[in-house]
Order: C-alpha cells, then sequence, then structure tokens
C-alpha cells in the first residue's frame, strides 16, 4: 500500500470522496489536508481552501469542490480539561485547550461525568468543536456560547484570541466570518454533580425524540422570528415530499434525508419546493458546498438570495 503523500510541513494530503465526512453521505473526491498543528493549517491555508468539522451542515456536490479541504487532526483534535488554577474559582472553572476538531458528542458525555455545566444543552449535535463554536450551535436549552471563555481564530494573515463578548454572536450564528478557522477554545464551566449535568442533558435529548434517524444535514432552514420552520414547512403540506432519493422527513419537516443514493441536485430541488411553497422568508442554515445561485424567484426565495449573496461575498477566499 503506497503511503499518502506528505505537505511540506507534514500535512497528510489525500484525494478522498467527502461523502464519507458527511452526515448526509453526499459529496465526490476533493484534496483533503490533514492538518495538526498551526504550522501545516498555515500551509494549507495558503491556496483556496474550505474547513470540514463534523460536516454535520453540508450538502457537498457529487462533483467535489475545486479548493483544499481542511480538517482538523492529531493535537487539533484533542482535548485539555484540566482546571487553569488562574482563572478557575470555586464554582467555575476555565479548562486548558479543546481542539477544533474534536468531537462534541464524545466531549458532552465526558463533561457530564465530571459534573461539569454550561454545554449540556447540545447533546446530541454530531458536530465537532470547531464547527460548533462557528455555528453556534445549540438548542433552546443551551449552545455553545453559554460554555465558552477563549476562542482562538487562525486566518491566512494572523493568528488571535478573542473572548465571546468581542464578537457579535447570536442565534445559530458566532459572528466569526466564513474561513476564519476556529482552531482551539477554552470553556468556561460551572461546577455542578455529574447527576445534575445528566438531568438537564436528558431534558435536551427528549427534544430530540421526533427527529428522524436517518442519514442528513439536521435541520435545512433556520428558525425564522423564533416559529419553528418545521411547522412552517409542515403547514405547507411538504412531509413526505420526494425528489430522487432525498425526502423531506415524515416525522419532522425541517429534515431532509438520503433514502440511500441521494445526490446534492436531490437535496437542492427540495430546497427550492420549500422555499417556493412557504410563504415566510427562511434562511437556509445547510451549506451548500459550493455555494449555489438559485433560479426561480419566490418571497422566501428572495430572502434566499440576499443570503447566497452573503456567503458569495465572504467567501471561499479564492
Ligand atoms: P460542518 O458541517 O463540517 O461545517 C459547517 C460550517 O462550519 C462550514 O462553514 C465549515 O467551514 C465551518 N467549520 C467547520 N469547522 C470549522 C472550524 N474548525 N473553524 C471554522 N469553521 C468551521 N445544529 C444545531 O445548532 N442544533 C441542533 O440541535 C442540531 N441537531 C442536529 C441533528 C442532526 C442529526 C444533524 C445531522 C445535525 C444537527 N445540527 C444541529 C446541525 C449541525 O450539527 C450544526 O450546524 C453544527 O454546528 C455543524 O458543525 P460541524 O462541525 O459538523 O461543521
Ligand atoms: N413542528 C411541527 N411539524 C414539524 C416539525 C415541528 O408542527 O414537522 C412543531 C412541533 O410540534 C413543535 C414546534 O414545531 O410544536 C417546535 O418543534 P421542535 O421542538 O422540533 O423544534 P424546532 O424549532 O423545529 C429546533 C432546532 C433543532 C433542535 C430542536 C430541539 C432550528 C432550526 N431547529 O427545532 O436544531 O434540535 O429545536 O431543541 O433551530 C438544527 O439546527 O439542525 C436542529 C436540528
Amino acid at each position: 500500500m503506497r503511503a499518502a503523500p506528505v505537505s511540506r510541513t507534514g500535512a497528510r494530503v489525500e484525494r478522498l470522496p467527502l461523502a464519507r465526512f458527511t452526515t448526509l453521505g453526499v459529496g465526490g473526491e476533493s484534496e483533503v489536508w490533514f492538518v495538526s498543528d498551526h504550522a501545516q493549517l498555515a500551509e494549507a491555508m495558503e491556496q483556496p481552501y474550505r474547513i470540514l468539522g463534523g460536516g454535520s451542515n453540508l450538502v457537498i456536490a457529487d462533483e467535489g469542490v475545486p479548493e483544499r479541504v481542511i480538517r482538523l487532526s492529531g493535537p487539533l483534535a484533542e482535548r485539555d480539561l484540566e482546571p487553569d488554577p488562574h482563572l478557575s474559582t470555586e464554582d467555575e472553572i476555565v479548562t486548558g485547550w479543546v481542539g477544533g476538531g474534536v468531537p462534541l458528542p464524545g466531549l458532552i458525555r465526558q463533561l457530564q461525568k465530571l459534573g461539569l455545566s454550561n454545554l449540556e444543552g447540545t447533546v446530541g449535535i454530531p458536530a465537532q468543536v470547531g464547527g460548533a463554536v462557528w455555528m453556534n450551535a445549540g438548542t433552546r436549552y443551551g449552545e455553545m456560547f453559554d460554555g465558552l471563555h477563549t476562542i482562538e481564530i487562525v486566518t491566512p494573515q494572523e493568528t488571535r484570541q478573542v473572548m465571546p463578548d468581542d464578537l457579535q454572536w447570536g442565534y445559530r450564528d458566532s459572528g466569526i466570518p466564513r474561513n476564519h478557522v476556529v482552531s482551539r477554545v477554552r470553556l468556561r464551566l460551572r461546577r455542578s454533580t455529574p447527576e445534575a449535568v445528566l438531568e438537564k442533558m436528558e431534558f435536551a435529548d427528549q427534544a430530540r425524540k421526533g427527529q428522524p434517524k436517518m442519514k442528513t444535514p439536521g435541520c435545512a432552514f433556520k428558525n425564522p422570528g423564533g416559529v419553528s420552520a418545521g411547522r412552517l414547512i409542515d403547514e405547507a403540506g411538504l412531509k413526505g415530499t420526494r425528489a430522487g432519493n432525498a425526502l423531506i422527513a415524515p416525522e419532522h419537516a425541517n429534515f431532509i434525508v438520503n433514502l440511500g443514493g441521494a445526490t446534492a441536485a436531490d437535496v437542492h430541488a427540495l430546497l427550492d419546493t420549500i422555499r417556493e411553497r412557504v410563504p415566510v422568508p427562511m434562511e437556509l442554515e445547510y451549506e451548500l458546498w459550493p455555494e449555489r445561485l438559485p433560479a426561480a424567484q419566490s418571497p422566501g426565495r428572495q430572502a434566499a438570495d440576499r443570503h447566497q449573496a452573503d456567503v458569495h461575498r465572504d467567501g471561499p477566499t479564492t
């Protein structure tokens, strides 16, 4: 077997089908850079790139993407949860560095066992820490920004550390620009007990009972003004609508699922149908790689167009 090529700074570089890195199970071959330290990350960012986290919010074209796809690994996917003695108090701890490539579900389980609270509301989100911070992933029981102390952000120009208050964060939005890499974070956690944290986790988990169990990137649209987008899509009569091998889930209308062999085009077709049929403007939560400008116009579509135009303006770097 031939060893994978290694870059100047030692990053492993391989052409791989991205489908295997996404929860939807769709996405063609691209050049993946597995970077395990800041030097490798800097080298990977010398050319146009995208950042791949847990792949749990992505709809990637069947042709893949032309840019380098960066995946954090090694030490950038490790965690140091030891309390910092200078910053921790009797009630609250600040941890060491937690890599952006750390899988969130395992981290949440570990925090529960340690009796550390603040992030249990994010239970069940199949992200990596970096992707979850970048999106400020959450539920109505809590979000990532509830438990952050410092965020390290890497751009092709610099590495800087920011505090949550330095950012304009909100619902499903960290305020961190696209293509700025969340390389590591330090967590701010409240001392509690494993039992109390578990109880809160079970409460948050209960809200997921009605969500589909098939391959999916989660909710397709953000909730407009706090109203459930799922409810709006359901009220438009779209549950169970199928395009090719993709389906609007009968369990929850804001989830698009892969019945097996779905293509990105199948998912795009369902997103178009939803935009055309739901009278309320809704912002896309899924990220389409590459970005795609929709053709038809509708009230919902016009708002989506504006969002897509923003996505184009902000990146990826070319
Ligand atoms: P990816 O999907 O890999 O990427 C998403 C975006 O984040 C891309 O722009 C990518 O470039 C960027 N990104 C990834 N890593 C980094 C990084 N290190 N630095 C900077 N940018 C980065 N979301 C919720 O908010 N709440 C939920 O309850 C929820 N439930 C879900 C349930 C299921 C079954 C599934 C499949 C998804 C669910 N999601 C939920 C959606 C998804 O998990 C979140 O959007 C999550 O934040 C995506 O993180 P990721 O690491 O998978 O990122
Ligand atoms: N509803 C319907 N029909 C549907 C779906 C929902 O009538 O097809 C109704 C439900 O009956 C309920 C209300 O809408 O009365 C709210 O539904 P739910 O509790 O499922 O919450 P949601 O607002 O649809 C949000 C997040 C989910 C998160 C859950 C649980 C968004 C876009 N969605 O869904 O996040 O897991 O709350 O906290 O904010 C994601 O972002 O990918 C995601 C899955």
